[in-house]
């Protein structure tokens, strides 16, 4: 293993979905689409649609707060809060500002990390190694998103991949150094920014009547191309951490990569040669909710009790920017 003292668990994690269902059947009564193509390119079977008056720091709030319940730690214990997203209730403050004074976190250094599907793997890394060398003690690590708010809903081939939710974990320094989050790695390749971005509402293109009218205000995504590139860099990033602390696919007891596809999860597992039971789904109930997808799995492996004391756990994520990374953990 490559890092040393302190050591940083996940010492609690929690999830929130909103309550209304969306199933494939649903989406074909609304577009030309069916269950039937959305399950066998996706696996996806039904995902949940945010509420009026929910959005990404609600929803991160339900999470968070059942995170610190998980974690035995109180609002007051928390002294770093970093919010992966894609897009906060409005373009500033951050998310983090909004969920830091509904969850009363009186005393925090908090902000927003923008790294799209990656980013839970990219605020681990990040917040752990705050942790390492600052004196945070615990820290809350929020992916939240509500996608379905720059979703075009007349585009077949993007919306019916994805959906709302949050999932969250709260990092807790301690003394042990053999356990917790033992390495990371994280990559970037801005060149591919354009197969899944959305153009509208940033600087370069800010809202217009042309630019309401194109539809640019709505992620836009090249399927095929971000498929086969995210195959190629979860593969790699697993690689990397598995190989630099000298474990091998098979000493890994659970693998948790990003909920989008499950062909992109199958492919993955018959590329690293490991069984795909050794790799937790839950994409069928989701479908893909970029930061928050990982952390919600997480979250329901250990409701069902797929992680034990001395577990490896290796999360593999991939998104836009095109963004990628992996995070090893010995489970505590
Ligand atoms: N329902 C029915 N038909 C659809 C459809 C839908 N929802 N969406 C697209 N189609 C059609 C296309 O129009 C196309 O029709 P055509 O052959 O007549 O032109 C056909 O299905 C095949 O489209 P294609 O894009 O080649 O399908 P695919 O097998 O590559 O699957 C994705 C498309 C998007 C499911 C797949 O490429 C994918 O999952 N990519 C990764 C995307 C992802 O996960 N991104 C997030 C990463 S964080």
């Amino acid at each position: 293993m490559t890092r040393s003292a302190p050591g940083v668990i996940i010492s609690g994690t929690g999830s929130y979905a909103p309550p209304r269902i969306v199933s494939n059947h649903d989406l074909s009564t609304q577009m030309n689409t069916s269950d039937e193509w959305i399950s066998s390119r996706t696996g996806i079977r039904e995902r949940r649609i945010a509420g009026d008056g929910e959005a990404t720091a609600s929803m991160g709030c339900e999470a968070g707060r059942l995170a610190m319940q998980d974690a035995g730690v109180k609002p007051s214990d928390i002294d770093l809060l970093v919010v992966p997203t894609l897009i906060s209730d409005m373009l500033f403050p951050s998310a983090a500002s909004l969920i830091q004074t509904r969850l009363n976190l009186r005393n925090v250094t908090s902000f927003d990390l923008s790294a799209a599907c990656s980013g839970f793997i990219y605020g681990l890394e990040v917040v752990s190694n705050m942790m390492r060398s600052g004196n945070y003690k615990h820290a809350l690590v929020i992916g939240s998103e509500k996608l379905s708010s720059i979703l075009d809903w007349d585009d077949r081939s993007t919306s019916v991949l994805f959906g709302d939710g949050a999932g969250a974990a709260v990092l807790s320094k301690v003394d042990d150094t053999g356990c917790g989050i033992i390495d990371s790695y994280t990559g970037n390749d801005g060149s591919k920014a354009k197969l899944l971005c959305m153009p509208g509402g940033g600087t370069a293109m800010p809202a217009t009547k042309e630019s309401l009218e194109n539809r640019d205000h709505f992620l836009k995504m090249n399927g095929p191309e971000v498929f086969k590139i995210a195959v190629r860099w979860m593969e790699q990033s697993a690689k990397i951490v598995l190989k630099r602390n000298n474990l091998k696919p098979e000493d890994i007891d659970l693998f948790i990569p990003h909920q989008a596809n499950l062909r992109i999860i199958e492919t993955l597992a018959r590329i690293i040669k490991i069984p795909k039971e050794k790799f937790f789904v839950n994409l069928d109930r989701y479908g893909n909710t970029s930061a928050a997808s990982i952390p919600i799995a997480l979250d329901e492996a250990r409701q069902k009790e797929l992680i034990q004391t001395g577990d490896n756990v290796l999360m593999i994520a991939f998104g836009a920017g095109l963004t990628w990374g992996s995070t090893l953990i010995k489970w505590q």
